[in-house]
């Protein structure tokens, strides 16, 4: 397994463009199996989790060709499977995102239940709560959960029980065949659904109403292939703003959609750094000192909890005490043990962490359990004094394309070595 050794205490200075967006990229190369044919996908992230989906699709009969950076040709119409083994979800929990696209091209699939992971149990009772209220039928044995609709699928109304981004993206998918008009309340509003209902809109489904909590699919008979490029990843362009931020360097991003980094930029602002947003870039400039600020993750437009554990490594350098609630999962405070070891003081009760600013933090060896979490001590070392090593950067690799090549561009002495 690699490790990624950095040598922290260099303020970061240059430009760097952001990939697009891992979560935007899996549900739309899931939604490819909804209608047989061939799609171009482009500024799709070259990332573990796209590799994933990708194999997955393979598995399913898909035949996909890289055709060149980021840029996939995607065939669908050989697709005959419509099972997601045990190895493929649990590499990825978010393969179940073929459930919705299966159901609605073939009347069945079968996805292994996910597991729980490092920051959750995660379970997907709303998806299948969904897909039922369409009429489908839910058998769960050995493991696996499998949907069939036999007659097909009917629209309905759904009023999810909580805000969930896939399982909206699977009801939505799922949906844009069912006879008649569903109804989506409580929907996520994240702009990865956005995009999804935009792709599925050039697909020829009828949807409207993506973006607030309640959207309407209007079934169709037929849906055809299309070509889409990913939009940009608003939570790489977040935790590259941190790393501006809390080395005191000033970095400029290339490629974001502004838009979708509102309540980042605004946090960040209130930590005292200088944005300034024009078109597609936005440039920080760190403060002297990181003002203390309190944190509530919440679905968009609220703060991302994909941006808790980034913006906690800040806080750990701020001038006073902040305070920041983990909302949306259960156990997202995987990375303070590890900050503490660096001189963080952390305390955590239930889903809140106090962070007491401290001078500074020293670099450690120090271990990654999560994909966002490992982001977060990459930007602990950067600001660090002296040398931190972070193992199981596989986690790393999921979410974040080439971040030791884009680091370095700003200015870090960063680099991989074999553990
Ligand atoms: C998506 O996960 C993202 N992943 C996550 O990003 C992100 O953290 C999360 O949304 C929240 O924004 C992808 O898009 C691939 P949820 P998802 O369903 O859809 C509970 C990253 O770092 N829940 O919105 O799986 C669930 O346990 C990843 O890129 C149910 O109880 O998240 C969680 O507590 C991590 N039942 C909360 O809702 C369900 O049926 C939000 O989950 C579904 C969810």
């Amino acid at each position: 397994m690699d490790r990624i050794v950095v040598e922290g205490g260099i303020p970061l200075h240059g430009a760097v463009r952001i990939s697009g967006s891992k979560n935007a990229a899996l549900p739309i190369f899931a939604a490819t199996l909804i209608a047989g044919g061939e799609y171009h996908i482009t500024n799709a992230p070259a990332l573990r989790d796209v590799a994933t989906i990708i194999r997955l699709l393979a598995e399913l009969g898909v035949l996909i060709e890289k055709q060149s950076t980021g840029a996939y040709r995607v065939d669908t119409l050989q697709a005959q499977g419509y099972e997601a083994t045990y190895d493929m979800v649990k590499t990825m929990r978010a393969s179940c995102l073929v459930l919705g696209p299966l159901l609605a091209r073939f009347g069945r699939a079968k996805v292994s239940m996910p597991g729980g992971c490092a920051i959750g149990e995660r379970p997907i009772d709303q998806h299948l709560k969904g897909l039922a209220a369409l009429g489908a039928q839910i058998n769960l044995d050995h493991g696996y959960v499998e949907v069939v609709a036999p007659g097909g699928l009917k629209g309905t109304r759904i009023t999810m029980d909580l805000v969930t981004v896939t399982g909206v993206m699977n009801i939505m998918m799922a949906a844009t065949r069912a006879r008649g008009l569903t109804v989506i309340e409580n929907a996520a509003r994240e702009p990865e659904v956005v995009a999804l209902a935009r792709f599925l809109n050039s697909m020829g489904a009828r949807i409207t109403g993506a973006g607030t909590t309640e959207i309407k699919v209007e079934g169709v008979e037929e849906l055809h292939p299309t070509d889409v490029e990913v939009i940009p990843d608003r939570i790489e362009a977040g935790t590259y703003l941190v790393a501006g931020a809390i080395t005191g360097g000033q970095v400029a991003l290339e490629d974001v959609n502004i838009e979708h980094l509102a309540n980042i930029v605004d946090k960040l602002r209130e930590c005292g750094c200088q944005i300034v947003e024009n078109g597609t870039g936005v440039s920080l400039k760190a403060p002297s000192q990181i003002r203390p600020v309190n944190v509530n993750t919440s679905p968009y437009p609220g703060f991302p909890t994909d941006m808790q554990a980034q913006i906690m490594a800040l806080l750990t350098l701020a001038g006073g005490a902040s305070v920041i609630v983990e909302n949306i999962f259960e156990n997202r405070f995987m990375h303070v043990a590890e900050l503490r070891r660096m001189g963080a003081d952390i305390t955590v009760t239930g889903s809140t962490a106090t962070v007491r600013g401290v001078k500074g933090l020293s670099g450690a060896p120090l271990m990654a359990t999560d994909l966002r979490a490992s982001a977060s001590l990459v930007l602990a070392g950067l600001a660090a004094s002296g040398r931190s090593t972070i193992a199981r950067v596989y986690h790393l690799d999921r979410g974040y394309e080439k971040m030791e090549e884009k680091l370095k561009a700003l200015g870090a002495v960063v680099y991989r070595e074999k553990e």
